[in-house]
């Protein structure tokens, strides 16, 4: 019998700036979307939704959020976006009122079914601060949120990753007070994943009882020194893949597997439970 997959397919950091500046000086971000737009639109299973984890642009500037969108809309799949700390909440509203998931409340959280997966979107942002921290109100939510669907499997998405990766400057500003989600998510084994953002490297880890899961960024090739920094560049090699992609096979999840690969290498692992 043929299932049907949920894909689910993740980009981060995109960093966009407006009239055609360059990223941090080097990287030509606002190409390198268009790049990874048409690679996300010819993507075979077609993905069902798209989710961005943040760092949208780069100084949270409406002119930025207004590049983006019209970048988004060469986009032929639904998309989600979620605020990371380079992002402005009102900006980020403002240039997608028709996103009304985002129009609510002080904190960008939300929460979406997609072919049997949910999504639970947490705003780690903090306004002017590169560091990301979950308040008591987002844990409950997110606490209720988990125990409202405990059979569904789930994706829980925040652009901070709540662990430590070894690189000083960036364990600086990562989530702060971690043991509080995991607190959460280690109650839920319905959370398959954490997905995150924020380090431009792709990196996986055990957390909570799941895996936690960092996407790489895009970053253009060309120019100089753009994709080749050393250790601790914010450009390292490795960002120079795709995000990844999670494929999810909806209904028995517990014989089913769940794949992760990025768009350019489809080397995967299997999850089997139950
Ligand atoms: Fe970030």
């Amino acid at each position: 019998m043929s299932v049907q997959p949920t894909v689910i397919a993740q980009i981060s950091d995109l960093h966009i700036k407006a009239f055609g500046r360059l990223s941090y000086k080097q990287v030509d971000t606002h190409a390198a979307l268009l790049q990874v737009i048409d690679t996300l639109n010819a993507l075979q299973p077609r993905p069902d939704v798209v989710v961005i984890t943040g760092d949208l642009v780069d100084f949270g500037r409406p002119e930025e959020y207004q590049t983006l969108r019209e970048a988004l809309q060469r986009l032929q799949l639904p998309f989600y976006l979620m605020a990371g700390n380079h992002d402005d909440r009102e900006a980020l509203r403002a240039a997608f009122p028709d996103h009304t998931y985002l129009q609510a409340g002080p904190t960008l959280n939300w929460q979406l079914s997609v072919g049997g997966v949910r999504l639970l979107a947490l705003d780690s942002s903090v306004p002017q601060q590169p560091w990301g921290e979950v308040d008591e109100q987002q844990l409950q939510w997110l606490d209720q949120a988990l125990r409202e669907a405990a059979d569904q499997p789930t994706l829980v998405m925040l652009h901070h990753p709540p662990f430590a990766c070894g690189i000083a400057h960036m364990d600086r500003q990562r989530l702060r007070h971690p043991e509080a989600l995991e607190a959460i998510i280690v109650r839920h084994p319905q959370v398959e994943r954490v997905l995150c953002g924020h380090l431009h490297r792709s990196l996986q880890t055990r957390f909570a009882g799941t895996l936690a899961c960092v996407a790489p960024r895009r970053v253009a090739s060309g120019g100089s020194g753009s994709a080749s920094g050393g250790a601790g560049s914010l450009y390292s090699g490795a960002a120079r893949l795709f995000a990844p992609l999670l494929a999810a096979s909806a209904g028995e999840w517990s014989r089913i597997s769940a794949r992760l690969a990025t768009f350019r290498d489809p080397g995967h692992f299997t999850i089997v439970r139950g």
